[in-house]
């Protein structure tokens, strides 16, 4: 009998390097760790290697553009707003290697390794997102006169500044949503838009961990979430180690609590929300809102600002990453667990249709129906900030 295959042994591109395992971290609390840290003087990034989690705790260093690439297309680092920091750190330290005084050039060498870091993962926004603020330093430094150098400089304030206001971000996003649910409410969540996916609080998880520090008892349910298992791998983890009262459940026995009167308000992260607020996010949060919305349970769609795509007017112009058969048929079990040679369908992401939604949480307050302008109105809040 095998032993089950990791997300690493399933699609490394690259060999696993010896010399970028840095820590074994079984000695404190998942929570203790950075998800993604910049190591300027290692020319490096550590990360917290979701793949091992829960059966190990590991930090992981990445270097070159493949490391990078890799890491995030396997999920080592995951949740929309982990990615973009990790991408925005990633096209600092690789801008950084560029050794050159010829500004053009040094624009060009940018360019192809943003667009290579771009291409990892399609749905979530936040990847291109960083990538294009890192892109606009660079080119109004250019504007400016400035030297490669002084560029070098601005790439890494700006990327330090993406992770930082990720962490402010949240915390607002977790008092928003602390307003929308009281002490000892059922709470369900879906895939993990925790501190894990994120620099710290989560999105989805700010108002919970926000009502633990204040003692208001919820009792939180987590969706094991099929294929990757990011809600009983990781939302479950992170929760039961900061104390948090988590039941897991399989992903078929939301309704069956809903219809039980347990759950009070359902939190869900997101990767992409179009202009219309319809969101994508992790494959099956549509059918939970469904649920929801027949047993009268308000969903809530967590969302930075830097997750929310107004390019697009409606979901279905979001692309939707579409992953390997073997995460359905394989992955995780002992042995394969359907007949060889059965078609797969296998999106890593859905789309809820924003009339199923009851609010969208954003670190500039709760947007409610029609999104079309509610959404406006935060961006308006935005600017003036
Ligand atoms: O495929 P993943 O694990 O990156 O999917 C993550 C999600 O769907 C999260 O809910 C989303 O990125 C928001 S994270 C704050």
């Amino acid at each position: 009998m095998t032993v089950a295959a990791s997300a690493a042994t399933f699609y490394g591109n690259i060999p696993e390097d010896a010399r970028n395992r840095v820590k074994d971290m079984s000695d404190k609390s998942i929570l203790e760790y950075e998800t993604v840290e910049l190591l300027d003087d290692e020319n490096a990034i550590r990360i917290i290697d979701q793949t091992l989690l829960p059966g190990r705790q590991e930090l992981i260093l990445l270097r070159t553009a493949e490391e990078i690439w890799d890491a995030i297309y396997l999920l080592k680092v995951r949740g929309a707003p982990a990615i973009g920091v990790c991408a925005a750190f990633g096209i600092y330290l690789l801008s950084k290697q560029t050794e050159t005084e010829d500004y053009e050039f040094f624009v060009s060498e940018f360019e192809k390794k943003k667009d290579y870091l771009d291409s990892s993962r399609p749905t979530a926004v936040n990847l291109s997102w960083a990538l294009r603020r890192m892109e606009g330093v660079l080119l109004e430094m250019q504007k400016k006169g400035a030297s490669v150098k002084e560029a070098k400089q601005a790439l890494l304030k700006e990327a330090i500044r993406i992770k930082e206001e990720d962490i402010e971000v949240c915390r607002r996003i977790g008092e928003f949503g602390l307003t929308l649910v009281k002490p000892g409410d059922g709470i369900l969540t879906h895939c993990n838009a925790g501190q894990l996916a994120t620099c710290k609080y989560g999105t989805a998880t700010a108002p919970i961990y926000l009502g633990q520090e204040r003692g208001y008892g919820f009792h939180v349910y987590a969706d094991e979430t099929r294929p990757l298992l990011q809600g009983a791998r990781l939302t479950a983890y992170e929760l039961h180690a900061a104390g948090v009262d988590v039941t897991l459940l399989c992903d078929n026995m939301s309704a069956s609590i809903m219809k039980q009167g347990k759950i009070q308000a359902i939190f869900v992260g997101c990767d992409r929300v179009a202009a219309n607020g319809d969101t994508a996010n992790k494959i099956g949060t549509s059918v939970v809102a469904t649920v929801a919305a027949r047993y009268g349970v308000p969903f809530y769609v967590c969302a930075p600002t830097s997750t929310i795509d107004m390019s697009l007017e409606s979901g279905d112009l979001i692309p939707i990453e579409q992953r390997k058969p073997e995460e359905v048929t394989e992955m995780w079990y002992t042995q394969r667990m359907a007949p060889e040679g059965i078609k797969v369908y296998n999106p890593a992401f859905d789309v809820t249709d924003h009339d199923l939604i009851a609010g969208i949480v954003t670190e500039f307050g709760v947007a409610r129906a029609p999104y079309t302008e509610s959404l406006k109105e935060i961006f308006a809040l935005k600017e003036k900030e």
